[in-house]
């Protein structure tokens, strides 16, 4: 798995050293990303010492500091099953979902939890993605059409066509891949980054979309589109096993047919 920069550039300091509980069975030591807005202070590494007995996933260890050990820790989860998003963060110098990373597969010693790398922080670690939903609004991802509803009845689509969509619907959205790209990092205004690449792509490649032209032109720009070199950081780390390098460039492509 590729690593990533930490997310911020501000010092961070040695925050604190919560006690071990006494007659651990397992005990693993896991260091948190602290700051609050409500504090005049940098933001800290705590350092908490967790029985893990009954938590196998990273988002359970983290449950388990909140409820029994320091509930001031602030995290966003939801489903604990994957399909949310919400619990993405950065675990060991990767972008995972919290909720799906098994400790077994984390190396032994002590494990380093940032919120996602490049994102301004709300608190702890949750990110602020107020920009990236922007972004994904800005494409308008939903199905267009111009032409009537055939009948009473739904926009059909042959089952080769609707297996073009394999591999894109299944993007929760969770910015694992945006916030680990370069450049994406160097340039969040202006480059659409790969996750809402993505999801443009997915209604390009939707048969029953008829505004695919309108899209194109949307999205042949220098930096909406063509910031993406190729970092291939975005597959790398995508915790639902997507192709957002792929997607980008099929994209392109559709671009230089275009023009032929
Ligand atoms: Fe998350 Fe993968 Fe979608 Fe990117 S492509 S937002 S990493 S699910
Ligand atoms: Fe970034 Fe992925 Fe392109 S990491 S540069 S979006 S291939
Ligand atoms: Fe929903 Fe982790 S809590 S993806």
């Amino acid at each position: 798995m590729a690593e990533f920069t930490l997310p911020q550039n501000s010092k961070i300091g040695k925050g604190r050293d919560w006690p071990a509980p006494d007659k651990a069975k397992k005990l693993r030591t896991f260091k948190v990303y602290r700051w609050s807005p409500d504090d005049d202070q940098n933001p800290r590494m705590d350092t908490y010492h967790v029985d893990v007995t009954s938590t196998p996933m990273v988002l359970d260890v983290l449950l388990k500091i909140k409820n029994e050990i320091d509930p001031t820790l602030t995290l966003r989860r939801s489903c604990r099953e994957g399909v949310c998003g919400s619990c993405a963060m950065n675990i060991d110098g990767t972008n995972t979902l919290a909720c799906t990373k098994a400790l077994d597969e984390l190396p032994d010693d002590e494990v380093k939890i940032y919120p996602l790398p490049h994102m301004p922080v709300v608190k702890d670690l949750v990110p602020d993605l107020t920009h990236f939903y922007a972004q994904y609004a800005s494409i308008e991802p939903w199905i267009k059409t111009e032409s009537p509803v055939p009948g009473e009845r739904e926009r059909l689509q042959s089952p080769e066509d609707r297996k073009k969509l394999d591999g894109l619907y299944e993007c929760i959205l969770c910015a694992c891949c945006s916030t680990a790209c370069p450049s994406y990092w160097w340039n969040p205004d202006r480059y659409m980054g790969p996750a809402v690449l993505l999801q443009a792509y997915r209604w390009i490649a939707d048969s029953r979309d008829e505004a695919t032209g309108e899209r194109l032109d949307f999205l042949e720009d220098p930096f909406k589109l063509y910031r993406c070199h190729t970092i291939m950081n975005c597959t790398r780390t995508c915790p639902k096993h997507l192709n957002p390098a792929q997607a980008i460039g099929n994209i392109k492509q559709l671009l230089v047919q275009r023009q032929n």
